[in-house]
């Protein structure tokens, strides 16, 4: 059944333009975009969302950079869209991403890693509503 993902277009990919070459890769991967907008996160905005990872060596890092440049927050629809937009983004690490994945094609390193995608159904969900309210998101 067609289900919804999260998905962020962080600031390494914004700031040398690719927020279209990532989205026609996530398009032509079968998702639709339902949702989309352009933001500067806040620091506490930041934390909040990745306050799973706070006791990691990473995390000071990790809300330093995506609060770095702008990021584009998306919904993404289509057909086991947690696991397809997993599989378009390839591994978190670039070096270990297939040929043909957005972070392969793009990434810069295991940080400036040009998308976030949800992990699971359920973490989709709380991740949609921390960034869209239901009426901004349009299928
Ligand atoms: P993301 O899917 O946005 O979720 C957490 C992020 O932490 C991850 O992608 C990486 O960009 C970032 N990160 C930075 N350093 C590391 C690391 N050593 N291991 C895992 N993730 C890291």
């Amino acid at each position: 059944a067609a289900t919804r993902t999260f998905s962020i277009i962080k600031p390494d990919a914004t700031r040398r333009n690719l927020t279209g070459a990532v989205t026609k890769m996530l398009e032509d991967a079968g998702l639709r975009i339902v949702a989309s907008k352009r933001i500067q996160m806040t620091k506490e905005q930041a934390e909040g969302f990745y306050a799973v990872h706070k006791e990691r060596p990473f995390f000071g890092e990790l809300v330093e950079f995506m609060i770095s440049g702008p990021v584009v927050v998306q919904v993404l629809e289509g057909e086991d869209a947690v696991a397809r937009n997993r599989k378009v983004m390839g591994a978190t690490n670039p070096a270990d991403a297939d040929e043909g994945t957005i972070r392969k094609a793009y990434a810069e390193s295991i940080e400036a890693n040009s998308v976030h995608g949800s992990d699971s159904e359920e973490n989709a969900k709380i991740e949609i509503d921390y960034f869209f309210k239901e009426d901004e998101i349009v299928g």
